[in-house]
């Protein structure tokens, strides 16, 4: 694969070439070697032909590209998606060997047909073999797809949870040994509808300032997001080994832009520490027009990989926080800029001689009033050559919106599900009294956080100059708030 064009991201994963979907089958081996998969096709720049593309990192964000790892039986199937597992202590059998055995389970879609099957790996997941006995679960449905499974240790059970698509319901099964599958209970009818659920999650994390964990259950659904298209919905709860209860019926979204979906969390992290995730960041709405395809020959990037934990000190109750992994193997250098004491002013960074162009960069204020904040925050980056601009921001400080336009790109505009604006409410925090920003923009690719990783945004952007100048400001502000702003160019992890 070719790694330069201008709108490809230097610190995110894209495939070599041609078209990528959802995440899949990732796991850590047992030497820290993370595990990519994706739904690939690799003879198009748009969906079909699907099999699992294949890559490896030590530190999720410099990885290295692997042969496709799953292919399917003819053209008229497709691997699907799914997940993998370390079948550590030999529980199928298929490993007397070894306790390193990998098993994928994921869904082959066949006309008639979606079933579950399995793929073995006897070398930690470079190479499979499909197992002689599939499908291990089918209902003879069409629409019976996305096993993702754990191991959970009190009933010392394997648990899927996967899509009944168009009945708005996430299955649970369990086995002993990832062979037979047992119908445990059903989630159903929660939250947001849309037109289907797929990729479902189950996930033990931990919860903030406390040593309990919680259990969060988390959907895709594609199309029908209130946003247009694919968005993620998700739900604190518990898990007693059969049935997952959410904590409440409140219907929560993992990202408030429009570019986050099917993302899956990696196996073999311990429930008690922060949880990884990677999402596709795109949108089936628009994915198959972007300009990436004609202009570079690639389509699709992921998101960040994120860290996740779950709160109950928002003033919306139980939030999942997400924030970018550990960014210091492409953080190499000393911020371009950075000021602690910034007060009502502006920083202007241009970066038109950084190679990657890519960029992080935090604004962080304090002490806001409670009442009758005054003043407003915001970014922009501008293309030195066209004038093209994304910008976003909070107009006033306090419980107002923090809103995000990409409309004036001009690479990629004409498509009416490319919508421009995005925002969300910044619910005042009155123990911190603060409100923090934090970005990543890299290339055709920006995700925000705020409040910590409370709230986060991805969004595709397609300009036709990379973007080169960023302007911090803030104006306006109450006597006494402070200002700090600190930015940082990040090395490219392809070059
Ligand atoms: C989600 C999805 C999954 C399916 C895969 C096919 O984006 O539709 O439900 O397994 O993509 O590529």
């Amino acid at each position: 694969g070719n790694y330069t064009g201008p709108l490809r991201p230097q610190i995110h994963f894209s495939p070599p070439v041609n078209f990528m979907n959802d995440p899949n089958g990732m796991f850590v081996d047992a030497e820290g070697v993370y595990h990519l998969y994706y739904q690939y096709n690799a003879l198009e720049t748009v969906a079909g032909n699907q099999h699992w593309g294949h890559a490896t990192s030590r530190d999720l964000y410099h990885w290295v590209n692997q042969p496709i790892a799953l292919f399917p039986g003819n053209r008229s199937q497709g691997i699907f998606s799914g997940s993998s597992v370390v079948d550590v202590n030999n529980t199928s059998g298929l490993f007397p060997d070894q306790d390193n055995g990998v098993v994928a389970i994921y869904t082959l879609n066949s006309p008639n047909d979606q079933s579950q099957n399995l793929a073995i790996s006897y070398d930690s997941g470079y190479t499979f073999e499909k197992y002689e006995g599939n499908p291990v679960l089918t209902i003879g449905s069409t629409q019976f797809r996305d096993p993702k499974v754990i191991w959970y240790a009190p009933t010392q059970r394997w648990v899927m949870v996967i899509a009944y698509a168009q009945e708005f319901t996430v299955g649970i099964f369990t086995s002993q040994n990832l062979l037979n599958w047992t119908a445990a209970s059903n989630f159903s009818y929660h939250g947001l509808l849309g037109l289907q659920w797929e990729c479902p999650n189950m996930v033990e994390m931990p919860m903030e300032n406390s040593t309990e964990t919680m259990w969060v259950m988390l959907v895709s659904i594609n199309p029908g997001s209130p946003l247009g298209g694919s968005i993620t919905q998700y739900a604190p709860g518990s898990f007693n080994g059969t049935h997952f209860t959410a904590v409440d019926s409140v219907a929560r979204i993992a990202d408030f832009g429009k570019d986050n979906y099917a993302g899956q969390f990696f196996y073999g992290i311990p429930g008690d520490q922060p949880q990884i995730s990677i999402a596709w960041a795109s949108n089936w709405q628009y994915t198959q027009a972007v300009p990436s395809g004609p202009l570079e020959g690639w389509r699709s990037a992921m998101s960040l990989p994120r860290i996740n934990y779950l709160t109950n000190a928002t003033r919306v109750g139980y939030r999942l926080v997400s924030l970018p992994y550990d960014l210091s193997p492409v953080t190499s250098s000393e911020p371009l800029q950075s000021n602690d004491d910034l007060g009502n002013g502006t920083v202007l960074v241009d970066f038109t001689d950084l190679e990657s162009k890519v960029i992080y960069f935090e604004l962080n204020i304090t002490n806001i009033p409670a009442v009758n904040a005054s003043g407003t925050a915001n970014f922009t980056f501008l293309s030195s050559i066209t004038g093209e601009s994304l910008s976003g921001g909070q107009y006033l400080l306090g419980d107002n919106p923090f809103w995000l336009d990409r409309g004036r790109l001009r690479g990629f505009d004409s498509d009416p599900f490319f919508t421009d604006k995005f925002s969300t409410n910044v619910l005042y925090d009155a123990d911190t009294a603060a409100f923090t920003l934090s970005a990543v923009l890299d290339r055709s690719l920006l995700e925000v956080f705020l409040q910590g990783g409370e709230q986060s945004a991805t969004i595709t952007l397609f300009p036709e100059q990379p973007l080169d100048i960023l302007v911090l400001r803030t104006a306006g502000l109450n006597e006494g708030v402070g200002v700090s702003a600190a930015v940082w160019g990040l090395d490219s992890a392809w070059a």
